[in-house]
């Protein structure tokens, strides 16, 4: 049997990565390590292909997914869990888990080695019978002690898909793909199942962005396998189409591209073939869906005392939702004027409070123009914001 594998790049970078907040070290950033085991004949052992294990995200036939968020849900009783990971795992890549609605827990992983998440010392465990379990970034085997189970976890009736590149993928956020737009606004909403189908770098046409991204999305998306490299050289020019058909079809798709294409000099009108492009295959593949074009905030300018927005294919943009005026599962979110130029980090993407800011209107946004209603409980969504004020005197 084959275990799983991972390779999330910029993660394993970030494993041993310090989280600077003005300069200071955050202090225990990842807490949550979890220890290397060895199994013996007391536990009960899965594959990966275990029914009881639903994958999020973009996974291809090796359990293999280099998503920035790809995740995994599963439910099991007992107190005891385990999981191996894979020898196409990037060393030391770290994860985030958690069990129920309990806070993220973050533990590093290696290749070929079994970590235990959940044992007698892990809250909750003692509480209710059956577990949640959620891992967002990875899969393989798992282990449940004999004296438990594997089940499937509760499937929340909605879907939502979000189509993007390095902005929904959270790169340069300080929890990545945990602090991205795309994760709070799907986390956010509570009660729904969801998906983010991004790669930093890609663009919307089908073109060779940047070195790691061989194609765009209006071809990327029919597939199981992203468009790096390690998936090239696994499938070769044989790459895995993603199977729609075996997962439950989204009712909410939101599309952030475009960045990319506006810094490859791809013109206006080939931006709208694509991005008309795109809109018809999703409503082909999902045609209960609900679609949303999200405007590029493109960039800041300082003029004078002033600063200025200057957004990507706003024209262009305007005109692909135009040409479909008489169908009304397609709908725009404008984000000019949400974010103000120091919501943008040195490296050109949102900071945490950019990503929060784009979420939470866009959380509302689905509310109002949509009727959705927030799901949410209290379960944590952003990790570690509590910095920001916690201190009830100020000298
Ligand atoms: C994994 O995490 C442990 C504990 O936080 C740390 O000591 C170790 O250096 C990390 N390993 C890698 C490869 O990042
Ligand atoms: C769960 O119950 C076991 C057995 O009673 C106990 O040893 C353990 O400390 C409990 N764990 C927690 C986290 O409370
Ligand atoms: C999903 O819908 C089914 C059928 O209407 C219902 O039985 C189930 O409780 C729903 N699940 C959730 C999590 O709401
Ligand atoms: C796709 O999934 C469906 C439903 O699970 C299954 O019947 C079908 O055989 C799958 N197709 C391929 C090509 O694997
Ligand atoms: C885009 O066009 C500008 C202006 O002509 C040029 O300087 C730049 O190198 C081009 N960028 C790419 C990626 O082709």
């Amino acid at each position: 049997m084959r275990f799983s594998h991972l390779c999330l790049l910029v993660w394993a970078l970030q494993a041993s990565a310090t989280i600077l907040q003005n300069g200071q070290v955050r202090e225990d950033a990842y807490p949550g390590q979890a220890p290397e085991i060895l199994v013996d004949d007391s536990w009960r052992a899965y594959g990966p292909d275990a029914p009881e294990i639903s994958y999020k995200g973009r996974w291809d036939r090796q359990y293999v997914s280099c998503e920035r968020l790809p995740g995994i849900k599963l439910g099991f009783t007992g107190s005891q869990l385990a999981l191996r990971f894979g020898s196409q795992t990037s060393e030391g890549v770290l994860l985030a888990y958690r069990f129920g609605g309990l806070d993220w827990k973050f533990s590093n992983v290696t290749t070929n080695a079994i970590y235990q998440f959940a044992g007698p010392w892990t809250a909750g465990m003692n509480s209710t019978r059956e577990k949640t379990f959620e891992m967002r970034v990875q899969l393989s085997g798992v282990y449940i002690a004999s004296d438990g189970e594997l089940t499937k976890a509760l499937q929340y009736n909605k879907t939502v898909e979000i189509i993007g590149d390095s902005f929904a993928s959270g790169q340069y956020a300080t929890y990545e793909g945990l602090s991205a737009w795309a994760y709070s606004f799907a986390a956010g909403l509570g009660d729904v199942e969801y998906s983010i189908t991004a790669y930093p770098g890609i663009c919307l046409t089908d073109k060779s962005c940047y070195s790691n991204e061989a194609r765009g999305m209006t071809h990327q998306w029919f597939y199981a396998a992203d468009v790096g490299a390690r998936a090239e050289a696994t499938y070769g020019n044989n790459p895995q189409k993603w199977n729609f058909s075996a997962h439950p079809p989204a009712d909410l798709v939101i599309i952030d591209l475009g960045t990319n294409d506006q810094r490859n000099n791809v013109s206006g009108s080939d931006f709208y073939d694509s991005y008309t492009a795109l809109i018809n295959s999703v409503h082909d593949t999902y045609p209960q869906a609900e679609i949303v074009l999200m405007s590029l905030w493109g960039k800041f300018f300082r003029y004078g005392d002033k600063y200025i927005q200057s957004p990507f294919y706003a024209p262009d943009l305007h005109r692909v939702f135009e040409s479909f005026h008489d169908q009304p599962f397609v709908h725009y979110f404008g984000t000019k004027g949400i974010l103000q130029h120091n919501d943008i980090d040195p490296q050109g993407h949102p900071t945490d409070v950019g990503h929060l800011k784009i979420a939470s209107h866009l959380m509302q946004w689905t509310k109002l123009k949509l009727g959705w209603e927030f799901g949410a409980t209290g379960a944590e969504v952003q990790h570690d914001t509590l910095y920001w004020n916690d201190q009830a005197g100020y000298r």
